[in-house]
């Protein structure tokens, strides 16, 4: 079974990326989701070359870079904070780049974002759909639901708009696995 990590890339404990992501690789057959909590890398101290020549990398982040080597690929939906990744989030992607080359090495992924306003964070998952093929991300399919209270019920997308579009690229992402 494809083994595929799956990401709500927000400092929070509890997460409507969270809700998105976990939702959406449930409706995905034969794969084995990894989930990734990033609110249990709050603590990690903040990334500098310094920190890095003094103390090393954190044993954490080491051990989510092996899980990053051995994946089949990545589902990952961002908290957008002021135009930008969660910074939780972002560091732990700036210790992960430091680990080696090309974080994403090439493997499919579907990148989406949620907010509660009508932007559905597009700013963010905009950022991430430009940037992250420089660092090895094969974006295969993205997605931002807007207005998340409205569209996301009972663990579920209830617009079935946003459900069709969502299916869509949902075929696409498992299409490349
Ligand atoms: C510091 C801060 C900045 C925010 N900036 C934005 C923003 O730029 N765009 C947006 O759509 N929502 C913004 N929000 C609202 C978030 O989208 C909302 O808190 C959402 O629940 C975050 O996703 P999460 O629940 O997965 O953490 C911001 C929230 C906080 C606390």
């Amino acid at each position: 079974m494809k083994k595929i990590i799956v990401i709500g890339a927000s400092s929070g404990i509890k997460s409507i990326n969270k809700d998105l992501v976990t939702y959406t690789s449930s409706l995905i057959d034969n794969i084995e989701p990894l989930h990734v909590d990033i609110s249990t890398y709050n603590t990690i101290p903040l990334f500098s070359p310094e920190h890095k020549e003094e103390f090393g990398s954190p044993k954490e982040i080491i051990e989510l870079s092996k899980l990053f080597n051995t994946c089949d690929g990545f589902m990952i939906s961002f908290a957008e904070h002021n135009g930008s990744f969660a910074a939780s989030y972002k560091n732990v992607i700036d210790w992960l780049s430091v680990q080696g080359k090309n974080l994403f090495n090439h493997k499919p992924m579907f990148l989406m974002s949620t907010s509660p306003g009508p932007r559905g964070a597009s700013t963010v998952l905009d950022s991430a759909v430009n940037y992250y093929p420089h660092m090895g991300g094969k974006i295969c399919s993205k997605f931002s639901l807007p207005s998340f209270y409205d569209n996301f019920k009972n663990n579920e997308i209830v617009n079935p708009e946003f459900k069709a579009e969502l299916t869509t690229e949902l075929s696409k992402f498992e299409s490349e696995l």
